[in-house]
């Protein structure tokens, strides 16, 4: 909480005094365009700040809160409809990132696509589901309870489209469009309490899933897609509003009129 105040004090100084927030002077900078230069510094700067960097706005990766979401809401009607939804739920595992390739980022960031591959060695979700529904063999479901998704080796890929805005001078980036592509070797699922009378349902329930996850993922691909691409954008959407695009590289300038 005194973080938060103290950053939110800060950005309205600088807001009124027109400073400049700079990143941390122990982050390399790179030249525009730079990909490999610019690749590293991200993981460099993944490793030494999973907690993030608050005078820059960078959100902690280590934890991320996730919006509560609604994964599955069939009609209740008939004699199968489901419906499931994720609440308070907590991210853990951004801190791991590890990005893989990187596109763009030129001078002139709108010149070219702008494009990052990672990969999250292990990616968890972890809160409370509340279901609802009836099943094929007019089992009524209607149970919460806690629930945890491991999702191994689980890469993305962003293509961004950017603007360009002026303050003070300076340029400072906006994502406009993002398009989001993800993968993943393995989804573990448990849900606790699915059939709050009968454990061994419960259990049963867990092992039909974790044996047809591929399935299951295919059907629930879209929604954890959004879910991801909300994380992956409350990390940095600050941060590309309190630094200036023209603050977080060197440019180009001198080196072609040499
Ligand atoms: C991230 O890596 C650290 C160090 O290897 C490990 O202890 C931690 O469990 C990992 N996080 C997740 C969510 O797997
Ligand atoms: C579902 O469970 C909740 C709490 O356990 C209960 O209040 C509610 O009446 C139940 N709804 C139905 C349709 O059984």
């Amino acid at each position: 909480m005194r973080a938060v105040l103290i950053t939110v004090i800060f950005l309205q100084l600088c807001v009124g005094l027109e400073c400049v927030i700079e990143l941390p002077n122990a982050v390399k900078k790179c030249h525009f365009g730079d990909t490999k230069c610019i690749k590293e510094t991200a993981n460099n700067l993944i490793r030494r700040y999973p907690k993030g960097i608050s005078s820059i706005g960078l959100k902690p990766l280590d934890v991320v809160h996730v919006k509560d979401t609604v994964l599955v809401n069939d009609p209740p009607v008939g004699n199968a409809w489901y419906h499931f939804e994720l609440v308070n739920q907590i991210n853990y595992g951004f801190e791991n990132v590890t990005i893989t390739e990187v596109h763009g980022f030129d001078e002139d960031p709108t010149s070219s696509k702008i494009e990052i591959k990672g990969i999250i060695p292990r990616l968890v979700y972890k809160g409370n589901y509340i279901a609802k529904g009836r099943m094929l063999w007019m089992v009524n479901i209607n149970s919460t309870g806690d629930s945890e998704s491991e999702f191994f080796n689980f890469f993305f890929e962003f293509s961004l489209k950017v603007q360009t805005e002026y303050r003070n001078n300076k340029r400072y980036l906006k994502i406009y469009q993002l398009v989001p592509n993800v993968g993943l070797d393995r989804w573990i699922m448990w849900l606790d309490n699915f059939f709050p009378d009968n454990s061994d349902l419960t259990i049963l329930i867990n092992k039909i899933f974790n044996a047809n996850w591929v399935e299951f993922w295919n059907e629930l691909e879209k929604p954890i897609l959004e879910i991801f691409t909300s994380v992956f954008l409350s990390i940095i959407q600050n941060t590309l509003e309190n630094v200036a695009y023209d603050d977080m590289f060197l440019s180009n300038k001198y080196i072609k009129e040499l």
